[in-house]
């Protein structure tokens, strides 16, 4: 069995580097006409050229309402697109010390109510075309570890989590399918420019197999939930972080 999206249409927020990228390559790969959106749009842009088999790269901040709905119908050119990936999302290092309103609010922003924005928009045009689409989340095993440092993330992708699942419920008698992967520490763009690149020594003491993942070990299971391969599943939130948490 090999994945195949061959005419479908996806869109992957926040997809001009690290996972995101990684997500839109492998599901370009399997055959998807693939959006690449990014609020640095000249970034998504590069990020299609490179990857090619016709991705497009767009200009989005995902906390903005218009914005959002306007990527999206720009992307569903016969009336609504197969796969949302929501995968944008700052990963903010910083003390509760120093954790205020104003940093509470914009993550939150940022990694939650973007998700509710975009899937508000995509499940509404999948219904409307008679569509069995899906949805797939990005959330982090930093949500079951309690990762410190990161209070408002791990709060944030918490509310993915119950998203995800309240979504799927809703959703499952119109054949849509919403689903989360929880990667664990990732040598992404932005990790490697961060703090976070300092953990990866701790973080694969707790991991059940050696080594750093990569953000093509998350594309891989991305593009699977995505393929009709997982038809049978919904409302799941898949770790994908070397066992490093067991539920
Ligand atoms: N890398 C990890 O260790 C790790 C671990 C667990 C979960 N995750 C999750 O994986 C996903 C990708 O993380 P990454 O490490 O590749 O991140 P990254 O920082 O490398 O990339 C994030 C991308 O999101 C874009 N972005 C930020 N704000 C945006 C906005 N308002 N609108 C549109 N785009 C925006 C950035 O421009 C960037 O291209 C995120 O959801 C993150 O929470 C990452």
């Amino acid at each position: 069995m090999s994945t195949s999206l061959k005419g479908k249409t996806a869109v992957v927020t926040g997809a001009a580097q690290g996972i995101g990228k990684a997500i839109a390559r492998a599901l370009a790969e399997a055959g998807a006409k693939v959006v690449i959106s990014d609020i640095n749009g000249e970034g998504a842009k590069s990020a299609a050229a490179e990857i090619g088999h016709g991705a497009k790269g767009v200009a989005c901040d995902v906390t903005d309402v218009e914005q959002v709905n306007t990527m999206l119908e720009d992307a569903a050119e016969d009336g609504a697109i197969d796969i949302l990936v929501n995968n944008a999302s700052i990963v903010p290092f910083i003390a509760w010390d120093d954790v205020d309103l104003a940093h509470w609010r914009q993550i939150v922003d940022t990694n939650l109510t973007s998700v509710f924005i975009a899937s508000r928009k995509a499940t509404d045009m999948m219904r409307a075309a008679g569509r069995k689409g899906t949805v797939l989340n990005i959330g982090s095993n930093a949500f079951y570890a309690g990762t410190p440092n990161m209070s408002a993330y791990v709060a944030a992708k918490g509310g993915v989590v119950g998203f995800t699942r309240a979504l799927a419920t809703e959703l499952g008698k119109d054949g849509i399918r919403v689903n989360a992967v929880m990667p664990g520490l990732t040598e992404s763009d932005g990790v490697k420019a961060s703090p976070h690149n300092e953990a990866f020594g701790f973080v694969e003491m707790l991991q059940a197999m050696p080594g750093k993942g990569q953000p093509e070990d998350i594309a891989k299971v991305v593009a699977f939930l995505v393929s009709d391969d997982a038809g049978w599943m919904t409302g799941q939130c898949v770790n994908v972080d070397a066992g490093m948490v067991r539920l």
